[in-house]
């Protein structure tokens, strides 16, 4: 397995993928023309591509390919006696603490005994800091309209479980999905879209009778880390590392986190936890409505015990990016590559004229409105073609199709792969099934 390393070629490898994103639309530091806000993100017309590709990606599997999970789309805000009963409120803290000489504030799980803004040892004593972000509903600012933004989704599908389960007509095992934002206002923010205060989240909570949990929760290990290898992360990047007791959250019995060997060391991508029946016995609790379940067959009543894999979209993102950047050389010259899986690849195919003369572009854009209709497509009419080619490779589109003056007589186009570099001729009528048959759409 590999040891990550804070070794110059992964520094090295860091700030090359941070200056990709910047120069080629992927993420831009938020309302930059106002000198940004700490560690906050828009992600650019590229980022967008590839954030809605891995969210598909992780929908087609988690909730497409199965029978046995169903999607939600709750609400951000909502009642706040939902923080109060899931412990939110009272435990979802980090400890601070605040340097006396330059007034930083740090994490104090994450500094040793010593400021690393200014050296000094003059800390205050850790206190306990909530991460989540307060506001009010409606226009009176008083404590009863104070509410929160959600630092998970997990609570919606915990305090929607009678809806769905009665509506959907399911019993355990199923589960719930839902992508959506989330928000923590993080003491110390930093590793580019690593750890931000506003992001996305991917989370399924899988309802099982209480004996199944351990074995359920072993399944959804192995089904994670595949996922993660299945959209073209090499298995030496990847490792399952289970909890120590001390670093459980308020609500989990075991927690095995999947992660990544960023430049920086093993960092988490996603956690995958037993919540037991903490979160529907809570709110069970303070609701005052039954969240049992009722078995038919055994005439058992139950509270399911909660099998949970929960993903950061924007930090699988980055996970993504990093595993997909490589330098190599071709033709004698040197070119970077982002050789990300085609499904995640903001575009899957890119048309170049090989000539911005008008003689070329009907035919061109025929060719691109042929390919529309299925994959995601740029049209580069500018600079020489090699150009082009080390532009879409550096963005990682996997296929350039290539229109020149012999595709006016013969109608074929040059497809070029973006990985072998290897260029194949083939009739246009044939281009999407070619396309299809090689990004498996
Ligand atoms: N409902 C459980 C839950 O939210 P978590 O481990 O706190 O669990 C799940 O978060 C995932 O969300 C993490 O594994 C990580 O990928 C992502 N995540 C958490 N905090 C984040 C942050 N501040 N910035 C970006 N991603 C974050």
């Amino acid at each position: 397995m590999a040891t990550p390393s804070d070794t110059a070629s992964d520094v090295g490898l860091f700030d090359a993928v941070v200056n990709l994103c910047k120069r080629r639309g992927f993420v831009f530091p938020s309302a930059e023309i106002y000198g940004g806000i700490r560690s906050t993100y828009d992600y650019g017309p590229l980022g967008a591509l590839m954030l809605r590709n891995i969210r598909d990606a992780w929908w087609r599997a988690m909730i497409q390919e199965r029978d046995d999970v169903v999607p939600l789309d709750a609400a951000i805000l909502t009642n706040p006696k939902v923080w109060e009963a899931s412990g939110h409120l009272a435990t979802f803290t980090d400890p601070l603490v605040d340097c006396r000489r330059c007034k930083e504030r740090w994490r104090a799980d994450q500094i040793e005994d010593t400021c690393p803004n200014c050296g000094s040892k003059d800390l205050t004593e850790a206190r306990p800091f909530n991460l989540m972000f307060k506001t009010f509903v409606g226009p009176v600012e008083d404590e009863s309209a104070v509410a929160y933004l959600r630092p998970e989704t997990a609570q919606g599908m915990f305090v929607n479980f009678l809806n769905i389960e009665t509506t959907m007509r399911r019993k355990p095992p199923f589960g719930i999905a839902q992508i959506g934002r989330a928000f923590r206002n993080e003491i110390t923010p930093g590793n580019f879209v690593f750890r931000t205060r506003e992001f996305e989240l991917m989370e399924l909570e899988f309802f099982v009778p209480p004996a199944d949990s351990p074995r359920w929760q072993q399944y959804w290990c192995d089904e994670r880390l595949s996922w993660y290898q299945r959209y073209g992360i090499a298995p030496e990047k990847l490792r399952l590392r289970p909890h120590d007791p001390a670093e459980l959250s308020h609500y989990s019995s075991g927690t095995t986190d999947v992660e990544f060997a960023f430049p920086w060391g093993w960092g988490e991508l996603e956690g995958i936890a037993n919540r037991t029946d903490f979160d529907l016995r809570v709110h069970q609790e303070h609701s005052g409505t039954s969240l049992e379940h009722f078995d038919q067959a055994s005439g058992e009543r139950y509270l399911p015990h909660v099998v949970e894999p929960a993903a950061g979209a924007t930090r699988a993102m980055m996970a993504f990016l990093l595993a997909a950047y490589e330098e190599d050389e071709v033709g004698g010259e040197r070119r970077a590559v982002l050789r990300l899986h085609p499904k995640i690849a903001p575009y899957q195919a890119a048309v170049l004229p090989l000539s911005k003369k008008d003689t070329l572009s009907p035919l061109a854009r025929d060719v691109l409105h042929r390919l529309q209709p299925h994959f995601m497509c740029e049209y580069d009419e500018t600079q020489s073609i090699g150009r082009r080619y080390r532009r879409q490779d550096e963005i990682g589109t996997p296929y350039c199709v290539t229109v020149d003056f012999d595709s006016l007589e013969d109608h074929q186009v040059t497809v070029r792969d973006r990985d072998s570099t290897e260029q194949t001729r083939l009739s246009i009528d044939d281009l999407v099934g070619y396309l299809q048959s090689r990004l498996g759409a």
